[in-house]
């Protein structure tokens, strides 16, 4: 954090999102007017659900990276076929454990094998008692996006090693659009990302003991053409200082901190993206609007 707040461009991570706070904030994201992302891959996985799980095939370990509430993933937990188990895994733990208790409820003959890790790191994998047949990665959301092309392609190499061969790979994410629509999504009139992106600055209050006044920030986010991607930032409404960890930090009226990227793909340079980091696309699944797309990729096919 003093790393990021000390950096010319002001930055934090957006892991750190992820308190319980901010993963209930983040729920109501998903279901905000503006915020089309959510509602459009849910669509999408209602029109090809058959198709996906034809695709992921029996007795797949399911592992999915940042499934907060996995919602989605009930889709397909209900209609895998002898699925071996699911392993969700999630910053943020409170929030996870009680997801994972809901999802043992709703699907008992399903092993539920839940991690609190930060995925951007290594960590055990835990093993299931039903044998697996293969390994599928689950990352869904166009959380893909939320790093830059060169952290993401090193993440897609992550699990492709990690799935071995044989494994597969579901993923989501969003599709260039006009700069209307984008922004609209990360500035919902509902003001429920406004309240997600404050909230950060709440946690490092309490957690690290610093004096952010949090109404002298304000919520914006911004497209950006040429980068293909949003920046949300937390913009100061005032020249003033802050502290952190003991350490000073002068803001002047106007500047930002950014907080998150969310990068927007074009089809095939993500397949490209993919494909450089190990993977072959099997298929792949779109909406009308061609906002959102789904791709099934295997390691080491053809
Ligand atoms: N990965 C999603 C996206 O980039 C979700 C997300 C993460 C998000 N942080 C967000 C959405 C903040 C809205 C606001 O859209």
């Amino acid at each position: 954090m003093l790393a990021g707040l000390s950096a010319p461009q002001r930055h934090l991570n957006c892991k750190y999102f992820y308190d319980q706070r901010g993963s209930q904030l983040f729920d109501a994201i998903c279901e905000a007017d503006d915020y089309y992302i959510t509602r459009t891959e849910l669509a999408i996985m209602d029109e090809y659900l058959e198709e996906m799980v034809e695709q992921i095939g029996r007795r797949v370990m399911l592992l999915e990276y940042g499934s907060g509430s996995s919602t989605k993933t009930r889709k397909l937990l209900a209609k895998l076929e002898q699925p071996a188990a699911y392993v969700p895994i999630d910053i943020s733990e409170e929030h996870l454990l009680q997801a994972a208790n809901t999802l043992r409820e709703l699907f008992p003959d399903i092993e539920v094998l839940p991690v609190t890790a930060d995925f951007t790191s290594e960590f055990e994998l835990p093993r299931s008692q039903k044998e697996a047949t293969h390994a599928a990665v689950y990352f869904p959301g166009s959380t893909i996006g939320n790093f830059p092309p060169a952290e993401a392609k090193q993440m897609l190499a992550r699990f492709a090693k990690i799935v071995g061969s044989d494994g597969g790979l579901l993923i989501g994410f969003d599709r260039q659009k006009d700069p209307t629509t984008l922004e609209a999504a990360y500035n919902d009139s509902q003001g429920v990302t406004a309240a997600f992106n404050l909230n950060l600055l709440h946690r490092i209050n309490r957690e690290l003991g610093a004096d952010f006044d949090v109404d002298a920030f304000e919520h914006r986010a911004v497209y950006f053409p040429n980068e293909g991607r949003i920046e949300m930032q937390l913009v100061s409404k005032c020249a003033q200082t802050v502290n952190v960890g003991g350490k000073d930090f002068e803001f002047s009226s106007g500047e930002h901190i950014r907080t998150e990227y969310s990068h927007k793909y074009k089809i095939e340079d993500f397949t490209a993206l993919a494909a450089e980091a190990g993977f072959s696309l099997r298929k792949h699944w779109s909406d009308p609007k061609q906002y959102f797309a789904v791709m099934y990729f295997v390691q080491n096919a053809d």
